[in-house]
């Protein structure tokens, strides 16, 4: 049994970006622990484990199992490449009403973002002017670790978690000359080899290196890099990633078990989404795009395996796409055209159409992943958490051992239950409940 340090004192959660899915979050947490909105969709506040079998079982929320901390000591930070505080950012995001947001503008207010480390080369769509002045990475990594620590001290904190909910950067492939260890990636950030270093890898190594544990809710490749998970390893701190799994991969991971399970064929799956915000602004730029669709499409693969079930799942065809369209704003439509083939062969389809709201999937899971994050570095782990697959579009995993991700959502569910059964002491099991 881990021994679990207790959540006590001020939890400072700093988000970088200050955008759609930062405010839904931050807001949402606010009015929750005022007792005017509830959490609705988060685990952390809402899932009940079951411990214990036969006639000893019981059913508990994760906060009677381990310590987990309360919604109460969360501060909340922000960094952005928009000098918008968060009241400003969430009325621009038109994600929320004003009457739910209207209760806690001062505290909102209060939330302004840090000057972002930012490399319009990453996103050139955006063109804010809160932006550090670096020479180089080394010099952003120097400046964000300052950030850190002042805000840790000014607000009297215990613990920080850093939390990536900023835009989605180009796709940085990986590198190992440069990314494969940690000397490598340092010299680089000396160097300001700004083509392999990108600037969310510098928030990255500032969490690490200053103690907070580091999550990636974009589908950036930043911690999927030997090099930090090195860091990791030397700092004693969680990571995890990448991509928040919210809408159209929440039901594909869901949904193709069903297809797996029953041991019908499938020939093909299209995906398509249209999304108005300034995410989709962002993912109507090829480059952007393209760690996007890298990311959502390695879901399906490790589900229904060709190598394993050749009859029923070799070459079949997968494509997901996104289109930028204003007039949705953060209102994503999601569409999902299944074809698969049953006895003889013989061909059927099915047709998923998810009418969703992108923020409002998001932010529970931020909060999972931020509560869950600090809990498992009280718990003493560090690297790669893999019990936060459930959470994620892309779950990092070590690729240079072949290891294959666990995208299975009930999988996935069942590692999450066991890692939490685990750090609270008891005995992990397989059961379906
Ligand atoms: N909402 C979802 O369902 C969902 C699901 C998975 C992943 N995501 C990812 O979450 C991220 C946030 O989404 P959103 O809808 O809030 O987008 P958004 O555009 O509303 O907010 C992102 C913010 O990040 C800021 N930013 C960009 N680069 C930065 C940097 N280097 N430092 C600091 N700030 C920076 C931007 O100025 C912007 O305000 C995106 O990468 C998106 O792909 C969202």
């Amino acid at each position: 049994m881990s021994v679990i340090k207790p959540a006590e004192g001020k939890l400072g959660v700093m988000v970088v970006g200050c955008g759609a899915v930062a405010t839904t979050f931050m807001t949402g947490v606010l009015m929750a622990r005022r007792g005017l909105s509830k959490p609705i969709g988060s685990m952390t506040q809402y899932d009940k484990i079951r411990i214990g079998k036969g006639h000893d079982k019981k059913y508990l929320r994760y906060n009677e199992i381990v310590s987990l901390a309360s919604l109460d000591d969360i501060v909340f930070g922000a960094w952005d490449v928009y000098d918008d505080n968060a009241y400003i950012s969430a009325l621009k995001a038109q994600v929320l009403a004003v009457k739910d947001i209207e209760p806690v503008r001062a505290e909102l207010e209060a939330i302004k973002p840090m000057a972002a480390a930012f490399d319009k080369d990453y996103c050139s769509r955006l063109d804010g002017n809160n932006v550090k002045d670096c020479a180089t990475r080394w010099d952003m990594v120097e400046a964000l670790r300052n950030d850190i620590r002042k805000f840790k001290t000014a607000n009297e904190c215990e613990r920080v978690v850093v939390l990536w909910a900023a835009s989605t950067e180009i796709y940085v492939p990986v590198d190992m000359q440069v990314h494969g260890s940690l000397e490598a990636l340092e010299k680089a950030m000396h160097e300001n080899d700004t083509l392999h270093v990108a600037p969310s890898m510098c928030y990255a190594y500032a969490a690490l290196a200053e103690g907070a544990p580091f999550i990636m809710g974009a589908p950036n490749t930043t911690v999927d890099i030997p090099a930090m998970w090195q860091l990791a390893e030397q700092s004693r701190m969680p990571i995890c990633g990448k991509d928040f799994k919210t809408g159209q991969t929440l039901v594909k991971s869901g949904f193709a078990p069903i297809i797996g399970t029953r041991c019908l064929g499938l020939n093909g799956w299209f995906s398509t989404n249209i999304l108005g915000n300034r995410d989709g602004l962002v993912l109507d730029c090829p480059e952007n795009f393209r760690t996007k669709e890298v990311s959502k499409l390695s879901t399906l693969e490790s589900i229904l395996v060709g190598d394993e079930q050749p009859d029923l799942y070799k070459d079949y065809t997968h494509k997901v796409r996104i289109e930028y369209y204003p007039p949705r704003g953060d209102n994503k439509e999601g569409w999902d055209n299944i074809d698969i083939f049953g006895w003889m062969g013989y061909p059927m389809q099915i047709k998923i159409n998810f009418l969703c709201r992108d923020s409002i999937l998001a932010a529970p899971i931020c909060l999972d992943l931020v509560l869950l994050s600090d809990l498992a570095a009280r718990a003493g782990r560090y690297g790669i958490q893999r019990f936060l697959s459930f959470f994620l579009k892309s779950p990092m995993h070590d690729y240079t051992q072949g290891e294959v991700p666990v995208n299975h959502l009930f999988k996935q569910y069942t590692m999450l239950k066991n890692a939490i059964r685990e750090m609270g002491g008891y005995e992990a099991d397989e059961a379906i409940d």
